[in-house]
């Protein structure tokens, strides 16, 4: 297929080429492949606004979903897709909430949707391709945080299974709507989080380990960057390019789960690496890495502070960067068939024998997990 016919109206801008130096983080003992995660100088950064990134481009015409769009980060991110003209469906676990915090905005629908309930998922794709809309974007935004043990109907941890494979579940199910767009983009809401911990493929459910809920964050969180990575080998095909995203430190209803003086700590803590981001600033890397022509022709990155992170080894003391564990592609499909395996859904795409993101090998010491 002609690639040129892949392009969405946002995809407006000549390819770049990206830079791979990832030499001075080598460390035996294990060889994995890597991604292209070299900052590009965007020009933009750790306070810049979802609208700032979006500047004067209209999406008018453009359909997206962001789950979560209704709190916090993702209602930010659904401000701001809609204020440039874009159609936003958001599917909400809490629809009472989510029309009362999206009341006002133009072009938002807000649908049903728990991501934790395997049916709510196909039931809600269901409805959306049903309207026979292309989907330009989608943002999988929602996620919880330091829940306490508890496992979904599939027997998933409920981190995982809300974060992680919920989000996969509905991507695959919504497949035929992002290859309708012809140039989509899907975006997976990581953390720098992901430092904590990488995929436990021995005991992803905690059920011969301990439970330890910030581990258990930490593993969904790499599971999204993983995920991004492993769709975007399949849908670079059919031009849908996916990315993963830390926003940065948000004091949201994220903590929920959280008693008072955890959050004390948490959040002292936080400002010491750096000052919180407000939502309007959260929700800028997901809407650069949905809609920014600077990522034309990319795709499989993480990104934080709306620019493409640095690898960083696993050891690697600041909270910043991606972790080897979750830019490794071998882990990526591993988790990919995992995944399908857990929830049935398969994707008639293929991945690439060879991602186009992939493009050098480099060692690392596994992390060892506390
Ligand atoms: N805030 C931060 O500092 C930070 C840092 C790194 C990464 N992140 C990531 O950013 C994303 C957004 O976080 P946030 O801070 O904006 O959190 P938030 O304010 O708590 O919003 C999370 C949203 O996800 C929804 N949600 C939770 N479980 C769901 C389920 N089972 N089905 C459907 N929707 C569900 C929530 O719905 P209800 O309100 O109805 O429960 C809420 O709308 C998350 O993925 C988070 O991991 C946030």
């Amino acid at each position: 297929m002609d690639r040129a016919l892949l392009l969405s109206p946002f995809h407006d801008r000549p390819r770049q080429n990206i830079r791979v130096d990832l030499g001075q983080h080598v460390e035996p003992p294990t060889v994995i492949m890597t991604t292209k995660q070299t900052p590009i100088h965007s020009g933009f950064g750790a306070t810049t606004t979802a609208r700032e990134v979006l500047g004067n481009r209209r999406l008018d015409g453009i359909t997206a979903v962001v789950t979560g769009g209704y709190a916090g980060v993702g209602l930010e991110t659904t401000r701001a897709l809609s204020k440039a003209g874009a159609t936003v469906v958001v599917p909400a676990r809490t629809r009472d909430k989510a029309r009362a915090a999206l009341a006002g905005m133009d072009r938002v629908e807000v649908e049903s949707l728990d991501l934790f309930i395997p049916e709510s998922i196909d039931a809600f794709a269901a409805r959306f391709l049903g309207s026979n809309r292309a989907l330009n974007v989608l943002i999988n935004n929602a996620g919880i945080m330091g829940a306490p043990l508890a496992r979904n109907a599939r027997g998933i941890e409920s981190q995982l299974a809300t974060n992680h494979l919920g989000h996969f579940q509905l991507t695959a199910r919504l497949w035929p709507a992002l290859r309708k767009a012809r140039g989509a983009r899907v975006v997976a809401l990581s953390s720098r989080g992901h430092a904590r911990a990488a995929f436990d493929f021995d005991d992803p459910n905690f059920e011969r380990r301990p439970y330890d809920k910030w581990i258990a964050y930490g593993q969904s969180k790499s599971a999204n960057a993983l995920f991004a990575l492993a769709l975007d080998g399949r849908g670079e095909p059919d031009g849908i390019r996916a990315f993963s995203v830390h926003p940065g430190a948000v004091a949201t209803d994220l903590m929920r789960f959280m008693p008072e003086e955890e959050i004390r700590s948490a959040v002292s803590a936080a400002e010491a690496i750096s000052p919180l981001k407000s939502s309007e600033q959260g929700a800028a890397t997901s809407i650069w890495c949905a809609t920014s022509p600077q990522l034309d022709g990319m795709g499989g990155i993480y990104c934080e502070d709306c620019d493409i992170a640095e690898a960083v080894p696993a050891d690697f003391p600041q909270p910043r960067g991606v972790r080897p564990w979750a830019s490794d592609p071998v882990l990526a499909e591993r988790l990919w068939k995992k995944s399908e395996e857990w929830t049935g859904v398969t994707l008639e795409n293929r991945p690439s024998s060879r991602p186009s993101s992939v493009t050098d090998s480099v060692e690392y010491i596994p992390p060892v997990l506390p």
